[in-house]
């Protein structure tokens, strides 16, 4: 398995994971792994590779998360670290800036972060959980705003590596990733403080059981943050895409705002809230030197971007917050 420390799985016993803590390492294990993803070898090379250098600056309480000073590196370390850097393409959630490498990520996150980030209940002590958190970017700011402990989860083997790669210089024990998804940790009543479920609701098949799913996760009070695609009134309750969604597989259902808002009274969500609906704009999510593949332009309709190319609403965001 990848360095985890053991205070890990201390916090996650007594946050509730008992009875799945061998279970969970187990997973692990077996995500690690060239079986699960191929590129893992080379991924855990490049990590390996990576200068050993200690970072004279840490700031996790930026847009573009950083890690170190240009001046941290000798001339001959800067190709190295740059040449290790983009074996994790494609970097898809960010930014980071890496000694003084700007690592300009497909999604500006810090946009999603900086919409909600006045609304939640303050982090300051709180234990969070980060469901699909990518490539770990919002779990950094969670700690950046006081988080005690944030654990993040996500089954994409490279975005938890591109987690590891900020881990290998920043060091915190109190913030981990592990490349498992929530079916792998469902199954026990959970206390965390606050739980996250950004960009995933979508991806679920049952969304009413992601909800419930969710709810298992948080202590009584304790507080969810639900970032997903919505859909205007104007275009109904409910949008049931055939086949894909602005070129992503498997998006099973748009609700709208009060749909949404209706499923958490349903899932028994107190002290409900809409904090925010957004269109996703080309300067939020778009291709870059590191990620070089098609982006929100390319899936949308070239003579009206307020359609995708399946003929279907452009992609609308909004934030929930609610209590268990
Ligand atoms: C759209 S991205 C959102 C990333 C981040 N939360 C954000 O809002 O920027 C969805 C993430 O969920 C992850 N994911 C997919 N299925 C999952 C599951 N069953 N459990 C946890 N994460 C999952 C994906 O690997 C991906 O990183």
């Amino acid at each position: 398995m990848f360095d985890y420390p053991e205070s890990l799985f201390s916090e996650l016993a007594l946050l509730g994971f008992s009875k799945q803590i061998s279970r969970i390492k187990k997973q692990c294990a077996k995500n690690f792994s060239a079986t699960y993803h191929g590129d893992f070898e080379k991924w855990k090379k490049a990590i390996a590779c990576l200068p050993d250098v200690k970072p004279s600056r840490i700031d996790l309480d930026r847009a573009d998360i950083l890690v170190g000073q240009p001046s941290d590196l000798s001339e001959s370390e800067l190709p190295i670290l740059v040449k290790q850097l983009k074996q994790f393409h494609p970097w898809r959630k960010g930014p980071f800036n890496i000694f003084g490498q700007y690592i300009d990520t497909e999604w500006r996150s810090d946009w999603k972060w900086d919409r909600l980030k006045e609304d939640i209940s303050p982090l300051g002590g709180r234990k969070v959980l980060d469901i699909g958190c990518g490539s770990g970017y919002h779990c950094w700011r969670m700690r950046a705003e006081g988080a005690q402990f944030v654990l993040g989860i996500d089954p994409t083997l490279l975005f938890v590596m591109q987690f590891f790669v900020m881990q290998h210089y920043i060091q915190d024990t109190q913030v981990n990733v592990l490349p498992i998804g929530l079916a792998d940790i469902v199954g026990s009543n959970l206390e965390f403080d606050s739980v996250f479920s950004m960009g995933l609701l979508y991806h679920r098949r049952d969304a009413m059981e992601h909800l419930q799913e969710l709810k298992q996760c948080l202590r009584e009070q304790g507080e969810l943050i639900l970032e997903t695609l919505v859909i205007d009134d104007q275009h109904g309750e409910l949008l049931i895409p055939e086949g894909r969604y602005a070129q992503m597989r498997n998006v099973w259902s748009i609700p709208s705002v009060s749909t949404l808002e209706n499923w958490l009274v349903q899932a028994e969500f107190k002290n409900i809230r809409c904090i925010d609906v957004s269109p996703t704009t080309f300067n939020e999510q778009r291709s870059t030197d590191w990620m070089s593949f098609q982006s929100l332009q390319d899936y949308l309709d070239a003579n009206d971007d307020t359609k995708t190319i399946e003929g279907y609403p452009a992609p609308l965001r909004a934030i929930f917050i609610a209590e268990r």
